[in-house]
C-alpha cells in the first residue's frame, strides 16, 4: 500500500520556479559576484538594499521599516527576544491551535505560552477579552490568513476588534503572513498592520517570507514594523550571525525586481486550486461537517474528527492503514487541547493530488470509524 503524506506543509517540487532562480542567479553572478561572496557590511545591517527596496514595493512600505532574515522562522526568534528581553515570566498568547515551531521559540525565550480557541473567523475574542482583564500579555501571536495548522482566516470585524484591543490594552500583535498571497477565492481582509495604521497606539508587527510564493531553500524572511524596530533586530542579529548570506538575499532581490514573485503567485495558485476544491469536497462527502472553515486559499484544511480511542492509538491504526500524519495535539500549546472525544488533524492538500487526498481522507473516515 503507497503512504499518503497528510504531514509536512512544503511547497510541492512544481511550485518553486527553480529554472528561472537559476537564470537569476547566473545573471547577478556575472556582474556582482566580488559583492555576493564579501560579507554584507557591517555595522546594524537590516537587509540588502536592492532586497529591503524590492520587499518594500512588494508590500508597499518604506524600505526602511524592513528588516530581513533567514527565514522568517530567524524573525520569529529575533522577535522574541527583543519583546520579552526586559519582562520578568512574560507572557504570549497564541491561538489554539497554532504553529508550533513558534510555541517552541517563544517558549526557549521564557515566555508562558497560553492558548486562545480558534473559531471558524478567527481567535475567541470573548475569551481574549476575559484574559486581557487579568493580564496583559508581551504579544498575541497570530496567523490571520490560511492559519498553520488550521487554515483558518481571520474575519475583517475580529482584525478591527484585535487592532482596538491592541490599542486598549498596550499589547504588540504579531501578524504571521506566509500564504496570504495564496487567496484563491473571496476578498482578503485588511492587514493587521494596515487596520493599525489607522488606529492610535496599536502596534502591529509583521512577519513576511518568500518561502511559500517563491523558494524556501533562499531562507528569507522579514520583518515590517515601525523604523527604530529593524535597528533593534540588527544588535542582536550582529552578535549572533552577522547577516543572512548576501548571496542569497541578492538573488531574491533579483527574483522580485523581475517579477518572479508575482508571476509565480499566480501559477501557484492555479496549481493550488483544484487540489483546495477536491480537499473540501473529500472532507465534506467522506467525514462530513467537521471541518474548522473552508480555506478558500493556502496549504491546509483541518478537521477535529471524532474518535472513541486516543490521540496514539488512533494514528498508530491511521499509519497501519497508509496515513502519515501529524500529531494534532502538538499544535496546541500546553494549556490548550481539542474539543473532548476528537483528534485534531492538519489535512495540507497543496502537495497532492485530488485522487490522491480522496483516498487519503476515505482510510481516514475507516480509521475514525473502526475506533468508535
Ligand atoms: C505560520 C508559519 N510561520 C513561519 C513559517 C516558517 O517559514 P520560513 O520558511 O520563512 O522560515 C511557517 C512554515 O511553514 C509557517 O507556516
Amino acid at each position: 500500500m503507497t503512504v499518503i503524506h497528510f504531514s509536512r506543509g512544503i511547497p510541492p517540487r512544481e511550485a518553486i520556479p527553480s529554472a528561472a532562480i537559476s537564470e537569476c542567479t547566473a545573471a547577478l553572478l556575472s556582474t556582482e559576484a566580488d559583492r555576493v561572496f564579501q560579507y554584507a557590511p557591517i555595522g546594524r545591517h537590516t537587509g540588502d538594499q536592492e532586497l529591503r527596496e524590492q520587499l518594500g514595493k512588494f508590500h508597499s512600505v518604506d524600505p526602511d521599516r524592513l528588516f530581513v532574515t533567514n527565514g522568517s522562522l530567524q524573525a520569529l526568534d529575533l522577535l522574541a527576544a527583543h519583546l520579552l528581553r526586559d519582562t520578568a515570566e512574560p507572557q504570549v498568547l497564541v491561538e489554539a491551535p497554532t504553529y508550533d515551531r513558534a510555541v517552541q521559540i517563544f517558549e526557549r525565550h521564557g515566555a508562558r505560552v497560553s492558548g486562545v480557541p480558534l473559531r471558524h473567523d478567527g481567535i475567541d475574542l470573548d475569551v481574549l477579552k476575559e484574559r486581557l482583564r487579568t493580564d496583559v500579555p508581551a504579544f498575541v501571536y497570530l496567523i490571520p490568513d490560511f492559519q498553520n495548522p488550521s487554515g483558518v482566516t481571520t474575519s475583517e470585524d475580529k482584525r478591527r476588534e484585535l487592532v482596538r484591543l491592541s490599542a486598549e490594552y498596550g499589547f504588540t500583535i504579531l501578524e504571521d503572513i506566509p500564504y496570504r498571497g495564496l487567496r484563491l477565492g473571496g476578498t482578503a481582509p485588511t492587514s493587521l498592520a494596515e487596520l493599525a495604521d489607522s488606529t492610535d497606539g496599536a502596534r502591529v508587527l509583521t512577519i513576511g517570507s518568500l518561502s511559500k510564493v517563491l523558494s524556501p531553500g533562499l531562507r528569507v524572511g522579514y520583518v515590517i514594523g515601525p523604523a527604530d524596530m529593524p535597528r533593534a533586530l540588527a544588535v542582536l542579529a550582529e552578535s549572533t550571525y552577522l547577516s543572512p548570506a548576501p548571496l542569497l538575499q541578492a538573488v531574491a532581490a533579483q527574483a522580485l525586481s523581475h517579477g518572479l514573485v508575482r508571476e509565480n503567485i499566480e501559477r501557484v495558485r492555479e496549481l493550488l486550486r483544484p487540489r483546495h476544491d477536491a480537499a473540501v469536497e473529500a472532507v465534506r462527502q467522506k467525514l462530513g461537517d467537521v471541518h474548522l472553515c473552508v480555506p478558500e486559499g493556502g496549504y491546509y484544511i483541518s478537521v477535529h474528527l471524532p474518535v472513541h480511542t486516543d490521540e496514539v492509538s488512533f494514528l498508530t491504526a491511521a499509519r497501519d492503514d497508509g496515513l502519515a500524519l501529524t500529531r494534532g495535539s502538538a499544535f496546541y500549546p500546553a494549556d490548550a487541547a481539542p474539543p473532548p472525544g476528537t483528534v485534531f488533524l492538519r489535512l495540507p492538500f497543496q502537495a497532492l493530488d485530488p485522487e490522491e487526498f480522496a483516498e487519503g481522507v476515505r482510510r481516514l473516515a475507516a480509521a475514525a470509524e473502526r475506533a468508535e
